[in-house]
């Protein structure tokens, strides 16, 4: 099967076994045929933070397990919980169109709602963490369907339990968010969302102007990957010691930074790239994005090996500049 149509980047792969999981049942009964004793298969959701650098040697499953259901709700807060399958995007719709509060900042994100938990998906201040409630896996180890807290998932900047002790042992099926009718918790204080706000002189933001203007901004700095193959950030936003930020801020007054844990300082990867003068550009069939050079395209027909090179370049050059090596975001397969 190619690969192709199930990677936002768009690079051709070929899986020799290709297996659609469309209920929950599926998995039991690949347990029962000893499937997960035998392979160690690549869960694919939505494919948008892939790479497949080369063709996978493992099976591929993808979940396609789908509903939006409300399962709780009184007077202030609401839970809904969504198939791993789903459309994470289709998700903030249906929050938004009936005026739940929650994830308006995690408008357009691509992939699945099973991904998002995983990598702790964030956006314009905000992650899915903060109105995570719990959600449902599949252990492949033991045969169960199991279900983990917030708390149990552990989870980090783009990062959770799943990309650690459970990785290739969980297959997550659902994802239960805890959603608020009134007393929004908005979150507005992200530079780009603020002066996006000010423009259009919204003073006193509701989901839906929170909503619009994240999506506004993603349009304007983000290739949309049914034009333009690409897979968001390719790297995650380095966090590093404060005295070695110091030190570069000294050469580079204008660095932008955040604060993160007790001294350390997060510096924006796509500023970092920038600087080592890769925005905008192209290196056969791939490059970097015109707007925000955190994010790698593929101008074409670019493979696998090739937009791995261009990271891999992109890394030396950040390293060599500022002595500060970027992990990628995306998942490498292959
Ligand atoms: N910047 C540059 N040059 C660039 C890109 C960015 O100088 O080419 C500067 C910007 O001017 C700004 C700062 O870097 O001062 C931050 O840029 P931006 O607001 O675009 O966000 P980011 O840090 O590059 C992160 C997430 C995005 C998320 C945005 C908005 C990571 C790895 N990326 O990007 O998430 O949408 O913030 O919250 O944390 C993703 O994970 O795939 C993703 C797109």
């Amino acid at each position: 099967v190619s690969l192709r149509p199930f990677n936002t980047l768009s690079v051709e792969a070929t899986a020799e076994t290709f297996i659609e999981i469309l209920e929950k049942e599926d998995l039991q009964t690949l347990y029962r045929e000893g499937f997960f004793r035998k392979f160690d298969p690549f869960i694919l959701g939505g494919g948008s933070n892939v790479l497949f650098r080369d063709n996978p040697s493992r099976p591929v499953l993808k979940i396609s397990l789908k509903g939006i259901d409300i399962v709780a709700e009184n007077d202030s807060s609401v839970q809904v919980r969504a198939g791993a399958g789903d459309v994470w995007h289709d998700l903030v719709e249906f929050a938004v169109q009936r005026g739940y509060g929650g994830i308006e900042n995690l408008a357009l994100i691509p992939g699945t709602v099973g991904a998002a938990p995983i990598q702790n998906i964030g956006a314009y201040g905000s992650e899915i963490e903060q109105v995570f409630s719990s959600l449902e896996f599949f252990d492949v180890q033991e045969g169960t369907f199991r279900s983990f807290t917030r708390e149990e998932c552990h989870f980090g900047y783009r990062d959770s339990i799943f990309k650690r002790d459970l990785r290739g042992r969980a297959i997550v099926t659902s994802v239960t968010l805890n959603l608020t009718k009134k007393d929004h918790n908005l979150i507005t204080d992200y530079y780009s969302l603020t002066q996006r706000l000010r423009e259009k002189g919204i003073e006193d933001p509701g989901i839906r102007d929170i909503f619009d203007a994240v999506v506004f901004i993603r349009k304007s700095k983000l290739p949309d990957p049914k034009e333009i193959g690409n897979a968001g950030s390719f790297f995650k936003n380095p966090v590093i010691p404060r005295d070695q930020f110091k030190q570069i801020q000294r050469n580079h007054p204008d660095i932008p930074f955040f604060e993160a844990a007790e001294g350390y300082i997060k510096v924006p990867a796509g500023w970092l790239i920038e600087q080592c003068e890769w925005k905008g550009k192209k290196v056969g069939k791939t490059g970097t994005y015109e707007h925000q050079a955190l994010v790698i395209v593929n101008h074409g027909s670019a493979s696998g090996k090739e937009i791995y090179q261009l990271a891999e370049r992109i890394q030396s050059s950040v390293f060599e500049k500022f002595g500060i090596a970027l992990t990628p975001e995306v998942n490498i397969v292959g």
